[in-house]
């Protein structure tokens, strides 16, 4: 099967018009998606996402690599792959001078879509944007404007949507019904490429997820994978009283101790920790466990762990 993405050795250098500054903000990309995906590209500020994503909108001239889109190539069949994908730019655009509704028939035209195929008033409602039809885009909330923006990039039926940022100062009554109408797309079949900084949405929204950082992929695997391989579980021992000296038994495990003095935690690292051990050396020290829990680590644990390092 065509993949939806296929992005190889992408770069991309800014140079400054004014100090002649170079900034490379794309130091080969590397990246498949498959067709069907609900996708996250997750990276601190600056990491390079907008720059992708604005490459293969044709907002940004890549410096280098090749870039296909549902088998399409940016350099040789570009206007193909724009009528395979709805773009959602991180930044706000508004055409003021039509209407909402105006404004998705005036995109419609310009993808072509005939009269008879046009879904404005389907699009208008998913959206809830249909008691709004008839107000200029500039009277529109921001949150409003937002749900505009994915409407215009609906409008040609795109079999990829792509959405950078698209939650950014969104209210979260909004974004909870703007995500149930993104992943009723996906189950459809849309291809969904998301760049978020909101850990928790992507954590619960995709199933694949590369991470970037100073342009580079530094790393893309399905969010099971990441969360079993990257993601260690805390171990954490409670005791009756406050500990003055950590028992030798226990030294090896890398044992933490809490502030208050009664709580050990332990990161396992690779398997090597053994619960059963660690009791075990504790009890042999005479100390008196109260409680034992265990954390469990989220994408945001492993996303700080990745970045960081
Ligand atoms: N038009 C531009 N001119 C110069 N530098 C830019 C431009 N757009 C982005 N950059 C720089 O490129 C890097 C990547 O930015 P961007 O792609 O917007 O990152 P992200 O979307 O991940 O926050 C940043 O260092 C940013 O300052
Ligand atoms: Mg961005």
């Amino acid at each position: 099967m065509t993949l939806a993405f296929e992005i190889s050795n992408l770069k991309k250098t800014y140079r400054s018009k004014i100090t002649n500054q170079q900034k490379t903000a794309l130091g080969g990309i590397n990246l498949d998606i498959e067709q069907g995906s609900f996708f996250g590209l997750l990276g601190p500020n600056g990491a390079g996402k907008s720059t992708m994503i604005n490459i293969i909108a044709g907002l940004v001239i890549k410096t280098s690599g090749r870039v296909l889109v549902n088998g399409f190539d940016l350099d040789n069949d570009p206007i193909n792959l724009k009528k395979s994908i709805g773009i959602v730019p991180q930044e706000v655009v508004i055409d003021p001078f039509f209407n909402v509704r105006q404004c998705l028939e005036y995109y419609a035209g310009y993808f072509g879509v005939r009269k008879k195929d046009r879904r404005t008033d389907e699009i208008l409602n998913a959206l809830n944007l249909t008691d709004k039809a008839d107000f200029n885009p500039r009277r529109l909330s921001g949150g409003m404007k937002r749900r505009l923006l994915i409407a215009k990039a609906l409008v040609h039926n795109p079999q990829i949507l792509i959405l950078d940022e698209p939650t950014a100062g969104v209210d979260v009554e909004l974004r909870t019904q703007l995500w149930d109408y993104v992943k009723e797309l996906n189950r459809k079949g849309t291809t969904i490429l998301l760049t978020t900084h909101y850990l928790e949405e992507a954590q619960e929204l995709c199933d694949k997820i590369a991470i970037i950082n100073h342009g580079k992929i530094i790393a893309n695997d399905t969010k099971n994978n990441l969360l079993k391989n990257f993601g260690t579980k805390n171990i954490v021992l409670e005791f009756s009283d406050k500990i003055s000296q950590i028992p030798s038994q226990i030294l090896n495990f890398d044992p933490q101790i809490s502030e208050s003095g009664n709580i050990i935690k332990f990161t396992p690292k690779n398997d090597t920790h053994n619960i059963g051990e660690i009791v075990a050396g504790i009890q042999a020290s005479g100390l008196n466990i109260t409680n034992i829990s265990t954390e469990e680590a989220d994408l945001e644990d492993i996303f700080k762990k990745l970045v960081s390092g």
